[in-house]
This record gives structure tokens, C-alpha cells and sequence, in this order.
């Protein structure tokens, strides 16, 4: 099935392999994409995936999680048509196929250069102290719709099919999700919480065209437990209550596709992006990948309409394309979406059509790419590629 087209209002994804939102932290610092952030793009534009979802893209510069996040504006719009006109090319030259691309907006909250948080969060904070000087006031949560308005108005200027807005990985809009103590409009109750979100949906739909695709890629459980966490309860279980309400409520806005993310990769890293951990982690892989399946169904049987896509499948390594098959063919997702294999092995589509799939250049799950991040260094694969393995070497297994 991973070769099917489907339908997705007036567009048609040519398949369904999806290569996810991948942060490089490579961008120049006016936001604009750098060299590597091209390199990247433009091969993911010959893998042959029929929706390229493109990484996190701040709306303002407070929301930056670093100096070289992307991040569209009115001075470098120029740099962003280039590359979407690039990698349409390269895609119609390379496999004949024409990508959807969509833009992750976002605003990185707690992740910010400094942190803008919702609310005080004991888990979190026991490893990364911030103050109360850090809570974001109402007032300033005020301004966000407006902006995530203006950067999808450029995001439909640049070329771009949709627009994601992103809530998830404990980020700003997911993270007034849990905000059940925050005091004022933007916390405690359901309505409360969900306002920002919403209220940016809305600003978005109300600056695009009609009909223009206005996605979002959520966290549906953070899976940290009850009032610090999101779809859990008090021991940190799944409790798809609020996310079920919250699903409904999206598709009311006219939401009609979701990409399906769990976990906070900044505090339980494994349940985002499922690893072979060392001895006494918390859970095996093997639990991550069935969470993932259990509330991808759990939705897609709830609400058969909206078009879901899969996440945390590089764990899959060799059988990646087998339990993708399996997974659309049981219903579980409409579309299969693939984060570290893409930085490991962007071609893995492509050969496997050719029938020149390689087991051996699969992502081996070890989330170096994280840790070169995490060190403040551009993000890519340590093991495949000789410039980011080297640069791994020297920032970040040095220093262990
Ligand atoms: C280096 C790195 C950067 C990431 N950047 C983003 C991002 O910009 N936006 C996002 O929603 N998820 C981001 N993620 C999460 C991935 O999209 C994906 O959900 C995660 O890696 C699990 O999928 P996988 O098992 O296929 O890798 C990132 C993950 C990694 C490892």
C-alpha cells in the first residue's frame, strides 16, 4: 500500500511515505535555510516520499530554540521559494513524483534561547531550573495568533502545500495543555488550555486561502503523569479523555489531517522516539512502538475521516518497510511517517521501489543525531555520514 496515492482534499499525496519534521539547527541566523539545510531538503526531495513535512519553523525570534532554527519572514521569503522550487525539481527529475510539502510553525516555548514557559513543572524543572520570571504572560500569549497568521500568509507566498500547527514535545502550545494550575485565560479549564491552539488555527485558516491545508502534528499524550502532563492520569497512564475532546474539537476547525506524536522528547525521550535503551530504562522499544499503535487505532477508529500519519517507526530498522506495510494495511495510520531514518538513510524509498532496499544503511536507532543537537551542534546522522560523525567525535563523544 506504501505506493497509493490518497486524496487529501483537493490535492493528491502521490504516496503514502512521509519523511518527518527533522530539526538540523542549520539554518542561517536571519532563519533562512543554510547550505545543510538545503542538502537535506533537496534529498528528501529525491527520495521519492510523497510528503516531505518540513521541521520546526519558529514564528518570532523569542521562539527560536537556537540561533539556527528556521524561521520565515517577510526578508528572507526569496530563500524559502528557492528551495521550494528546487525541490520540486529535483523530485520531478529524480522520481517523477510531486511532493506535498508542508511547514511546521511553531513557537518552542520551554525550548526557547530563553525559556518561555507556561507554568512551573517539577518533573521537568528538577533537571533544567528556570524561575517564575520564565511563565509567559497572558498578554504575550495574546500576540501568538497573529503571528502564526503572518507566517503561514509567507508560508502560502513561498510555495508551501499546508501549514502544521505544531503542538507537541512539551513546546509552548502543547505544554498549555497541561497547564491545569496556570492561573487566567490561558489555564485550568479544558476550554482554557486548548484557547492558544485554537485561537492560532484559527488565525491561520482566517490569512490562507480557502481550502488551503491547515494540518497539526500533536503530542497526543505527553505521557507524564496528571497535572504535569497531557491524556494521562495521576500514575502517568494513557487517559485519551481529553485527547479524544480535543481531536473532535480539531476536526470542528477543519482539521482533517494529524500527525500522530507521543512523549516529550526533552523528559521521556524513549516513549517519542523508541531506542534500544541501556539496562534499567524505563520501558523496551518494543513498548513505545505498541503505544504508537494503540493510540494511532485507538483515533483512527474514533474519527475515520481525518487522515492520520504514523510516527516513531525508525526503531523498525530493517523491517521498516514490512511493519509500514502492516500498519497501513491494518488501518492503524492513512500514512507512515519517518523521522532518524530519513537523516540515515533518505534514499530507503526510493531503493526499496528499484528493489535496491539496503538493511545495512537503516537507521540504527542510537539517536546520536539527538545528541548532536542537545551539544548545540548542527543535527544529522553520526553513524552514515562522515561530516556529522566526525563532528560527533569531536563535540560530543569527547566529552563523555
Ligand atoms: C534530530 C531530531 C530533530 C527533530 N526535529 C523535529 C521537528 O523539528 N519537529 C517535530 O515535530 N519533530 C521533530 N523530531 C521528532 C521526529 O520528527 C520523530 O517524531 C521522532 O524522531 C520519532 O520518529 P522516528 O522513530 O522515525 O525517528 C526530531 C527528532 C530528531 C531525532
Amino acid at each position: 500500500m506504501l505506493e497509493l496515492p490518497l486524496l487529501f482534499g483537493s490535492i493528491t499525496i502521490p504516496n503514502r511515505v512521509v519523511f518527518q519534521p527533522m530539526e538540523g539547527c542549520d539554518c542561517e541566523t536571519d532563519g533562512a535555510p543554510g547550505e545543510l539545510t538545503v542538502k537535506k531538503y533537496m534529498n528528501a526531495a529525491r527520495s521519492g516520499a510523497g510528503l516531505i513535512w518540513l521541521e520546526a519553523t519558529a514564528v518570532c525570534p523569542e521562539g527560536r530554540t537556537n540561533p539556527r532554527q528556521m524561521m520565515l519572514t517577510e526578508a528572507n521569503l526569496p530563500q524559502y521559494q528557492k528551495l521550494v522550487a528546487d525541490m520540486r525539481a529535483a523530485a520531478k527529475e529524480e522520481t517523477g513524483t510531486d511532493p506535498v510539502l508542508i511547514l511546521q510553525l511553531t513557537h518552542s516555548g520551554r525550548q526557547s534561547i530563553v525559556p518561555m514557559i507556561a507554568y512551573r513543572h517539577p518533573l521537568y524543572e528538577a533537571t533544567r531550573p528556570v524561575t517564575d520570571a520564565n511563565i509567559v504572560t497572558d498578554e504575550y500569549l495574546d500576540t501568538l495568533p497573529a503571528l502564526y497568521a503572518k507566517t503561514a500568509k509567507l508560508a502560502v507566498a513561498a510555495g508551501f502545500d499546508g501549514v502544521d500547527v505544531k503542538s507537541c514535545h512539551g513546546y509552548l502550545f502543547q505544554e498549555l495543555l497541561s497547564g491545569f494550575n496556570r492561573p487566567g485565560r490561558y489555564g485550568g479549564s479544558y476550554e482554557n488550555r486548548t484557547r492558544l491552539y485554537f485561537d492560532a488555527i484559527k488565525a491561520v485558516k482566517a490569512a490562507v486561502p480557502k481550502d488551503y491545508p491547515v494540518v497539526t502534528r500533536l503530542s497526543v499524550t505527553d505521557a507524564i503523569p496528571y497535572p504535569y502532563g497531557f491524556g494521562t492520569n495521576e500514575k502517568g497512564d494513557l487517559d485519551l479523555t481529553e485527547p479524544d475532546r480535543l481531536i473532535g474539537d480539531l476536526l470542528g476547525l477543519g482539521i482533517t489531517m494529524l500527525n500522530v506524536t507521543l512523549g516529550n522528547p526533552y523528559y521521556n525521550s524513549f516513549v517519542n522516539r523508541p531506542y534500544r535503551a541501556p539496562a534499567g530504562a524505563p520501558e523496551t522499544p518494543e513498548t513505545g512502538l505498541a503505544r504508537f499503535e494503540t493510540v494511532e487505532k485507538h483515533i483512527k477508529e474514533r474519527f475515520p475521516s481525518l487522515l492520520v500519519v504514523g510516527s516513531g517507526l525508525s526503531f523498525y530498522r530493517a523491517d521498516l518497510i514490512e511493519r509500514a506495510e502492516s500498519q497501513l494495511e491494518r488501518g492503524i495510520c492513512d500514512l507512515v511517517g519517518f523521522g532518524r531514518m530519513t537523516l540515515a538513510y533518505p534514499s530507503f524509498y526510493r531503493d526499496h521501489l528499484a528493489g535496491k532496499f539496503d538493511p545495512k544503511k537503516t537507521c540504527v536507532a542510537c539517536s546520536k543525531c539527538t545528541a548532536l543537537m542537545r551539544a548545540k551542534c548542527v543535527a544529522g546522522c553520526a553513524v552514515f555520514n562522515d561530516y556529522y560523525r566526525e563532528l560527533y567525535k569531536e563535540k560530543v563523544a569527547c566529552k563523555k
